[in-house]
């Protein structure tokens, strides 16, 4: 196959729409197709303050990796979990992240260490907590968005970014509708937009394939870490996941094609009346949004 920009020998297949690239074209076809998603779904302009999310995997630092590239104002935040799994899943993360803000002088780095400024592990607390049958997931999930939130909003961040890649929303997409849990449906979009005191929340990765952001990570001579979370293993997401692999194999882009009729149903106002939004009032011992009486879930946690 040769590359459809200069006609070397092409390294990179996107069966989804037939185009075959070299790497150095690759490594301009990618941050263009970030920079496509923030322009379509006004994800943020060149002026706002972005916080990105960053796991160490390889979604989250070609991520911030484009943004750095294409000058956006782009700040990076590590949530320290304290999961070991046998193989210190935590530490190394951090130290994958710390390896790539070395060839980045400049960039910025927040980090917030659960149990040094909680006192215990996310495994800990959920254990503690009797949440989630044995797996931490649940509880993590609530730690992270709450930080997340929480550090946006207190450092004056316009948008907090993720790496969530077109597998992870079809993933999620398909296992929502496969149970039609409307209000999920009705809430999950490219861009979630800022209300009482909740950032607003972007995804600029959306339409890219996760083998898109691993070739890019690679391609980059970004060091990432392959191993998921030891908790994650055997989650349903990955189920669902592998199921869409082979829909994808049999008939190429079959997952954006679900992910974008599912966005246009959307936006001709499939969902509408779930999305009502229920009230959100400040918590009365951290201040942050809370749909809860009183106290947050996150202080009730802890
Ligand atoms: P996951 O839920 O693990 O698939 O991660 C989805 C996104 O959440 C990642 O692409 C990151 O942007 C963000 N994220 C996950 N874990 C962390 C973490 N420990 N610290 C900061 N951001 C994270
Ligand atoms: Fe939170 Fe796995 S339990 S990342
Ligand atoms: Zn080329
Ligand atoms: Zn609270």
């Amino acid at each position: 196959m040769k590359c459809r920009k200069c006609g070397r020998e092409a390294g990179f297949n996107m069966r989804r729409q037939k185009l075959a690239l070299c790497a150095e074209h690759y490594l301009e076809w990618f941050p263009s197709q970030v920079e496509r998603a923030i322009h379509k779904y006004k994800m943020f302009t060149p002026g706002d303050k972005v916080l990105v999310a960053v796991s160490g995997g390889k979604d989250s630092l070609a991520l911030w990796d484009v943004l750095l590239d294409l000058g956006y104002h782009a700040e990076g935040l590590y949530i320290g979990l304290g999961i070991d799994g046998g193989f210190g899943y935590s530490r190394l993360s951090l130290e994958k992240i710390e390896g790539f803000m070395a060839t980045r002088p400049g960039a910025v780095l927040h980090t917030v260490d659960i149990p040094q400024t909680y006192g215990e592990s996310v495994p800990q607390v959920a254990r503690r907590k009797h949440r989630g049958r044995g797996k931490p997931c649940a509880v993590c999930g609530l730690i992270k968005r709450y930080v997340m939130n929480r550090v946006a909003s207190e450092g004056h961040f316009d948008v907090l970014a993720t790496g969530h890649n077109l597998d992870d929303e079809v993933a999620v997409l398909f296992g929502n509708t496969l149970h039609w849990q409307i209000g999920y449906l009705a809430r999950q979009a490219p861009v979630l937009e800022e209300r009482d005191g909740l950032a607003c929340k972007v995804k600029p990765l959306c339409r890219l394939y996760e083998r898109e952001t691993a070739a890019y990570a690679i391609v980059k001579g970004i060091d990432y870490i392959y191993e998921e979370c030891p908790h994650a293993v055997g989650a349903t997401t990955n189920r669902y996941k592998e199921l869409l692999n082979q829909l994808e194999l049999d008939s190429p882009g079959s997952k954006l094609q679900f992910y974008i009729t599912f966005l246009k149903a959307k936006e001709e106002g499939l969902f509408q009346q779930a999305a009502e939004q229920v009230a959100l009032h400040p918590c009365q011992n951290c201040g942050q949004p809370t749909t809860a009486p009183g106290i947050c879930t996150f202080c009730r946690l802890w």
